[in-house]
Formats: C-alpha cells, structure tokens, sequence
C-alpha cells in the first residue's frame, strides 16, 4: 500500500515509521529537504532503538528503505492509498493539503488527518469527497502510545472509518472511535481533570502539590495533573485548551498555566513550568511531600460529567471511553470506573459543590448522572453504577455476607440493637469466616456495621443468665472466633463507620488494619459496669497503642477517630462517604498480589509480633522458600522482565 505523509514533525515522523514498520511504501512530504533529513535521521535512531529491545522483526535498513522523503506534495501523493496530515493546527493550510490530496492521491484513498483540535468536518467541507476525511488522532510519541483514536466527521463514511481502523491496527495500535467534537474524547477528559486541579488550586482548597500527590495516592495516577501538564508541555495544553473553548467548551479558567506561557516557562522543555527542572529538557521528578488531604473526588468528578455527557449524546461509547482512559491517559482504570468506586451519588454531591463555589453552570450535574441517583445506581455499592458489580448475598439471622470479588463483606446486622454481639452472631461470624476462606475468588475479607453504628459491644442483655463459668466460656467463645480473624490466611479489614464499643472495638483490634470513619468513635466502657474487657481488649489495645491503651481500659473514655488514629489503633481514617472506596483501594492493591504471598507475609507478621524474634524469623526463612516453589513466583519474575503486571492465581 502507498502511505503519503504529510509533514514530518514531531508527530509526522513517527506515524511514518510506524507505516513503514507496517510493511507499507511511504512517501513522506515536508517543506525542505532538510528537515526530511532530520526526520530520517530521528526515524533512524528510533527504529535503532526499537532493534536493540527486540520489538523490531526488520533490520533499520530494511524499514527505512520503505521511506521516501518528498518535498513535492503532488509527487508524494500520486497514487496513493492512504494520505495521513500531521502538519501544523492550521485549519486554511491543513484544507489546502486536503484539496491537493483529493486531486492527486487515488479516488478511494482514506485521507486522515492527525490535528488535535480542529474540528473534522471544517476541514472536509472545502472537499468534493468530504465522506473520505476523518480523524486519525495518534498521541505523543506516536511510536510508543497505544492508542489512536478515530474521529468521524459528519459525512464520514463507515467504510473509511473501518477501513482507518484497520490502518491502525496494522500498526500494532488500539483505537476507539469517537464523533467530532471539539477536542474530541482524551483531551476533553484530560481538560476536566486539569481544570479540577485548577480550581483547587485557585480556590485555596490544595496547593499544586497536593493535588499531584493527591492524584498519585489516592486515584493511582501515574503523574500528578500539573507535572503532566510539565512533561507535555503548557504551551500545547494551553493550545488545545484555546482552541477547544473556542468552540463552547466551557471551563473554569486556568490563570496559573497562563501566565506561566506567557512568561515562556513551558514546563520541562524550557527548564520550568509548575516545577523546576535542572535545565531545559531534562526531566528529574520533583519529590513530592504525601498529602491526607482527600481531592481525588474533586479531581474525577468534572471529567465524569464531561463523559456522561458524552455518553448521553452517543459520542463516545462507553467501553471505547474507558479504554481511551486507560490507554491515551494512561490512567490505571477508566474515569467510569472511579465514578463507580467513589460513587455517582458522590460525585453528584462534589459537581454541586464545585458550581456553588465557582458559580460556573457547566459543574451542573449532567442528567444521567442524577437518573443513576434517582434510581439508587449509585455505583459499585449498590451493584449498579456505569458498570454491573457481582453481588453475592447470603443472610444469617444476624449478618449480612456480601461477596464482590476480591473483596467480601461480612455487615453486623441487628440495627436496631446497635448491631450488639450475641451468641449467634459469634457463632455466624465464625462459620462466614469459615466459608469466605475457602473461597478462591475473596482475596481479602471486609466486617462492617449496618447503618451508622459499627458495634456497640457485647450484647448486655444476655449478661444477666451468665454465671461466672458461663461467662468464662462466653468470652473464650469471642477469643477463637478473633484468633482466627488475626490468623486467617486472608486479610482481614475492619471498617469502623460509626461507633465502635467494647466487644465491637474488640472485633475490630482482631483485623488486620482498621479503616476509620472520620465520625466514628470507640471505646472499652467495661469497666463502668465493674468489668474489664472480655474479647482481647486488654491484650490488643497494648500491641497496637503500647501503654497509652491503658488509660482508655481504667477509665471507659471513649476516643474519637482521630485521636485513635494518633494513638496508634486506626491505621486509616476516612471521610464517611469515602470510607467504602478507601477500603476498597486498599483491598484492591493487596488482592492483586499473589494470596500465597499475602497469607506467607500476613502469617510470618503476625506471628512474629507474637513470638521470639529467632522463631519469628526462622518461621519468615521457611516461607521464603517454599514460595520459591509457586507458580505464583514463576509469574511474578517473568511479569517483572516483561514489565507488565503479574496475573497471579494462587499456584
Ligand atoms: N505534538 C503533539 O503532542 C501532538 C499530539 C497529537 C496531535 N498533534 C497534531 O499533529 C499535528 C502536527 O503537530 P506536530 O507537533 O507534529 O507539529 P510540528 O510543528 O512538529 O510538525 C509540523 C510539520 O509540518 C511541516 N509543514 C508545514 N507546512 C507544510 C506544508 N505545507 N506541507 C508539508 N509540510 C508542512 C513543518 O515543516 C513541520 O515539519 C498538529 O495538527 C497537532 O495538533 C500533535
């Protein structure tokens, strides 16, 4: 196949090799001779580069013979099939080139364009064959970025828009399709979240650190939001960000990134930006000091609305949205999945914040997204959000036993006891324990209370037909039952979402990490009836508080989440209605590690604290070995020289 390129820029050279690479003839048309020249040089040094890590089959010369350099555009585009512009976002030249590619290449040629900004249609309306124009929107580097997305234009045809596709394809990349909008999907979703940073940063909420480190924590993104901005360059976000809102696209101002382009501070390719860099091009990340500050709601919820939107209006469909995420952003899942997880009626609630606070209507929630609300799909808590979440229910008479893969709930459920102990539920807590660590598919096991209590201890009213013997038993009865969640072989977390009272805090001291609401309180009030703790209390409260716990079991007070964050007995402290997401991040991270690993690393610890450090130790060196023998090793080591993510089965 003939493949004319058109300009040979920082985006042209590249899509030419990757032509090339594909086995297609390329003409590659630009200015001058020489700066052909320098984009052969480039397309040769890169296609060295692709050798010497084995992703090339060809030898360079091979590839690079396939390339001919053409400063006659007519010449370059005679007979051709397949005619792709990457020259500069000028909408007068860029239909010039169209018109002369209409003329010259063949009647059937694809004639793409890669503009970040244009809209599609403006370009092919000067054309007599408009059907044949649609966008090919490679990302920078073309050669390393997965994804191309494919904008069709209002004449497009389905044929080109296959036909684009399979071009694609042919150069090892993903695609999603999407209709012709002003910045079409990726950059869209990216202006969101950078104006979310923005408006953080501008409304005094979090300085420019917090929110990249906020993004890196607590959402996983691989960059924060303003060192991207850096490393892509603030001239060309500001660029895409003009031409976009030129167009209606309504956002709130980013004054910051302006009048660093003013000043010519660029980010990494003029040496600063929002961060310094050493010298002009070269880029050494900034440490970034770690924030409790919890932004990444503000930070999501902006680009959410902007895809509903999208969605609604079918521009996008909604797999091609979560996979233009992932693969041109580059973000760890799609911006439908964070909804989920922080849930719509969340991200509902921040949107209606954010317009009170900027008075800026475009904040307003998209009416998708209050539907989600009104009919409770409220995202993976209920089940149902933008995606459908297995949920596994099996009642007991005093819990609720939710599975969602990899994480399973065990819910104390006697709200209107304060979800107190009794036998039964001992007893059922003990048999879901039981039956969850059987379970492949449950990597880490979540206890919760119904409504807005955790526990508030034993139940008292079973107290009065206890003789001292039957007392003795009854506490023996909470020892195993919290034995066994401290010794199980998966991870266990407790999540405190309101008051957390004797028994109640008992239970959660068993977990292996207890994640806070940032409401809840807890306490050991046995002593007010002339008791002392019975399930623990007295023995936990002093390995994870030292001596200070002491003073909590002589005088019954009760702590409020932070201060026992500070005492040492809540790992992690939530705000409420991210309290479910929290836990779940942290499920998540541990569940896609190797359970043998989890339960070898959980057991040696929690033995370890309990026993000489020579047993302790002798204990962690036979577990060391015997993971040598997994399957689950095998994986991790190749996954590692692959460099890509491990798929560990428990083997
Ligand atoms: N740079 C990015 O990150 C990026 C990412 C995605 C898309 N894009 C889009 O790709 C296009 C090109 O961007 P770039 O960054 O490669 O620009 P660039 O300035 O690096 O390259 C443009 C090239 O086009 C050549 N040119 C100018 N007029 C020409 C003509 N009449 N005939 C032939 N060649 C001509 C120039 O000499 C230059 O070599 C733009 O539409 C841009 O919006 C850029």
């Amino acid at each position: 196949m003939k493949v004319t390129v058109i300009g040979s820029g920082v985006m042209g050279h590249g899509i030419a090799e990757l032509a090339a690479i594909a086995g297609n003839e390329v003409w590659m048309n630009d200015i001058s001779t020489e700066i052909l020249q320098q984009a052969m040089e480039r397309i040769k040094w890169s296609l060295s580069k692709l050798r010497e890590s084995g992703s090339l089959k060809e030898g360079v010369e091979q590839v690079l013979a396939r390339i001919h350099p053409e400063t006659d555009q007519a010449q370059a585009l005679k007979g051709s099939d397949f005619v792709i512009e990457a020259v500069k976002e000028d909408l007068e030249l860029k239909r010039t080139i169209f018109r002369n590619a209409e003329a010259h290449a063949s009647p059937s040629a694809v004639l793409a364009t890669n503009t970040s900004s244009l809209p599609i249609s403006e370009i092919a309306s000067v054309l007599k064959s408009p059907q044949r124009v649609v966008g090919m929107h490679f990302f920078n580097p073309p050669v390393l970025m997965p994804l191309v997305e494919i904008v069709r234009g209002k004449d497009t045809s389905d044929e080109v828009v296959k036909t684009t596709a399979e071009m694609a394809k042919s150069m090892n990349k993903e695609t999603i399709v999407v209709k012709d909008v002003p910045g079409f999907f990726v950059n869209r979703v990216l202006l969101r979240i950078m104006e979310a940073g923005c408006y953080l940063v501008e409304k005094g909420i979090a300085s420019i650190q917090e929110v990249d480190s906020s993004a890196i924590e607590e959402l996983g993104f691989p960059m924060g939001v303003f060192l991207l901005a850096d490393y892509t360059g603030l001239d060309i976000g500001y660029s895409v960000w003009k031409a976009v809102t030129a167009r209606g696209f309504k956002a709130f101002p980013c004054s910051s990134t302006e009048k660093l382009v003013s000043q010519g501070k660029l980010g990494v390719k003029s040496g600063s930006g929002y961060y310094q860099y050493p010298s002009p091009g070269k880029f050494v990340r900034p440490t970034l000091p770690s924030t409790s500050k919890k932004l990444g709601r503000y930070l999501i919820s902006p680009a959410v609305n902007e895809v509903s939107y999208l969605l609604r209006e079918g521009i996008v469909g909604k797999d091609d949205a979560e996979k233009g995420c992932v693969l041109g952003l580059g973000l760890p899942k799609g911006i439908l999945s964070y909804a989920d997880e922080i849930g719509i009626d969340v991200v509902v609630n921040t949107l209606e914040e954010m317009r009170q606070t900027s008075g800026m209507d475009h904040y307003s929630p998209d009416p998708l997204l209050l539907s989600m609300v009104k009919e409770g799909k409220l995202g993976r808590k209920s089940g149902q959000g933008f995606h459908t979440y297995a949920h596994e229910e099996a009642k007991y008479s005093t819990i609720v036993v939710r599975v969602e893969p990899p994480l399973a709930w065990i819910v104390l459920n006697r709200p209107t006891r304060y979800n107190a102990i009794n036998g039964d539920m001992i007893r059922e807590i003990n048999q879901a324990l039981d039956s969850l660590e059987e379970r492949e598919d449950v990597r880490v096991i979540a206890i919760t209370g119904q409504g807005r209590v955790f526990s508030a201890g034993a139940d008292v009213t079973e107290f009065g037909s206890l003789t001292p013997v039957k007392a003795m038993i009854a506490s023996r009865k909470f020892h195993e039952v919290f034995m066994k969640i401290q010794f199980l072989t998966k991870p266990v977390i407790a999540v405190i979402n309101g008051l957390a009272l004797g028994g109640g805090m008992e239970l959660a001291l068993s977990a292996d990490f207890r994640v806070a609401s940032k409401t809840a309180e807890m306490g050991q009030p046995e002593i007010n009836l002339g008791l002392i703790p019975g399930g623990g209390g007295t023995q936990r409260l002093s390995r994870l508080s030292g001596r200070k716990g002491l003073e909590l079991v002589l005088t019954g007070r009760r702590v409020k989440a932070e201060e026992a964050y500070r005492l040492g007995i809540v790992e992690f402290l939530a705000e409420p209605e991210e309290l479910e997401s929290e836990v779940r991040k942290l499920a998540n991270a541990i569940a896609e590690k190797s359970p043998l690993a989890v339960a070898s690393a959980k057991l040696a610890y929690k033995l370890g604290e309990e026993t000489h450090i020579w047993t302790g130790t002798s204990l962690e060196a036979s577990l060391f070995g015997l993971l040598f023998s997994t399957k689950d090793f095998e994986e991790g080591v190749r996954a590692f020289l692959e460099k890509r993510k491990p798929n560990f089965r428990g083997e």
